[in-house]
């Protein structure tokens, strides 16, 4: 296929089990342009995992990281960065993002988003004694910030992924 040239990264957002890295992949590879994922630079650069991060350091630190992560990969490289479910929360990170990029929310329901994180234990924000209620509270929570993003896809169970990232580039058309 052709490489696209984008004027600005495309910055997947939305909540954990959405599908961000999957479909953000995806859209990187369909556009051949560098894929990026702020979850895992600040993996990477704390060489922990971000349960070991959330544990040792506590939220407000992954949080202090998320944001330096977010502004040097919107400065360093424009492609496809999906970005972890919380990110899109801060004001100054969605200050950044729109300045820099284009936000794409994947929108999936609480019934998708639960199947397909309940078997994971890779979400520190999901240890509790009732996740599925903590699931539905963040999302309540989450939404209306997530609907100020610049565009909005919907991310479905039986929805494939190539199918997800026509949707993606159709959008962004
Ligand atoms: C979080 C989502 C995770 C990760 C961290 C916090 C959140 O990313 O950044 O556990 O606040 O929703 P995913 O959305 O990729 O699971």
């Amino acid at each position: 296929g052709e490489a696209y040239t984008l004027k600005k990264t495309v910055v997947m957002v939305g909540m954990m089990g959405a599908g961000k890295t999957a479909v953000g992949r995806a859209l990187a590879a369909r556009l051949h342009v560098p894929f990026l994922d702020s979850d895992a630079e600040i993996e990477s650069a704390a060489n922990m995992t971000i349960p070991e991060i959330f544990a040792r350091d506590g939220e407000p630190f992954f949080r202090k990281k998320e944001t330096q992560v977010i502004g040097r990969l919107l400065d360093e490289a424009k492609g496809v960065l999906s970005t972890g479910g919380g990110a899109f929360l801060s004001e100054t990170n969605r200050r950044m993002i729109s300045e820099k990029g284009v936000s794409v929310w994947l929108k999936a329901d609480l019934s998708t988003l639960w199947n397909r994180v309940r078997h994971r234990d890779t979400r520190p924000l999901l240890r509790t004694d009732d996740p599925r209620t903590t699931l539905r509270e963040l999302y309540d929570a989450r939404v209306p910030l997530y609907s100020e993003a610049d565009l909005a896809v919907i991310s479905d169970s039986d929805t494939a992924i190539e199918t997800m990232v026509d949707r993606v580039i159709e959008a962004l058309k």
